[in-house]
């Protein structure tokens, strides 16, 4: 059985603002993404980990971040894509080549939730050898609505339903090879995560698993303020 962890950092961080990507941002003294590396070198769960970033940032990565924080489990830097899901196929094209597919399990993570543990990677696991495929999240605190072009209330789904979505999302390497290849030759713009490439193109259900309220993306500038409170 093998564990393979992607760990996506080929974004731009827009909404981030500013001209250093956010995953490369200072967080209590090393950028962001090395946070995120250390929680998959330290897990005794994964195996190897594939790292997507942007086609020209692949070098600076390497001796900055992998080679300066001695991550040894990052086998490969592989160049990312134009959008996230662009990014998920080229790092899941690579596990495609090799053999050993049928026993392994793929881990995909935000590079920007420097806040993922051991903890949740366990549980990940645990779910994914029994289902397949699973995403972390956590029940929403606030109620949602859904609104229509003119701002007007128009739905307000149960909140017990309703959860929020976090990565690592865990799935059985075949399983999400194939649900990518699929959606990828598709209409695909509205796919904002890769259990609904699984959902909407093999009708396999995915199970929620228990992240943290602290597995925050750093997304806007303020999520930066409240990262540096969960470091201490
Ligand atoms: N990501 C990626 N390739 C892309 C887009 C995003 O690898 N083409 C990664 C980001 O680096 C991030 C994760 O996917 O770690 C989640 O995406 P998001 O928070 O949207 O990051 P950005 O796309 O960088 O930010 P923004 O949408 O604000 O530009
Ligand atoms: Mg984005």
């Amino acid at each position: 059985e093998r564990c393979i962890a992607i760990v996506l950092a080929a974004g731009q961080g827009k909404r981030m603002g500013g001209t250093v990507h956010k995953q490369y941002l200072d967080l209590g003294g090393k950028p962001i993404l090395a946070h995120t590396l250390k929680v998959f070198e330290d897990s005794d769960l994964i195996d190897e980990v594939l790292l997507v970033t942007g086609a020209d940032e692949r070098g600076w990565v390497r001796k900055t971040i992998v080679e300066n924080y001695g991550f040894r489990k990052v086998t490969e830097i592989i160049s990312g894509g134009k959008e996230r899901y662009d990014s998920v196929w080229n790092g899941l094209q690579n596990i495609d080549q090799r053999e050993e597919k049928e026993n392994t399990y793929v881990f995909i993570h935000d590079g920007a939730r420097p806040f993922v543990n051991d903890v949740m990677l366990q549980r990940a696991y645990k779910e994914v050898r029994q289902s397949k495929a699973c995403v972390v999240g956590m029940p929403v605190k606030d109620t949602i609505k859904i609104v229509n072009e003119n701002l007007e209330a128009e739905e307000t789904p149960e909140r017990k339903r309703l959860w929020m979505v976090q990565t690592p999302q865990a799935f059985h390497a075949s399983l999400i090879i194939e649900a990518y290849r699929k959606m990828m030759v598709v209409q695909h713009d509205h796919v904002t995560d890769d259990a609904m490439a699984v959902e909407l193109m093999m009708q396999h259900p995915v199970k929620m698993v228990e992240g943290s309220y602290e597995n925050i993306k750093i997304t806007t500038p303020e999520d930066l303020r409240i990262a540096e409170v969960f470091l201490c």
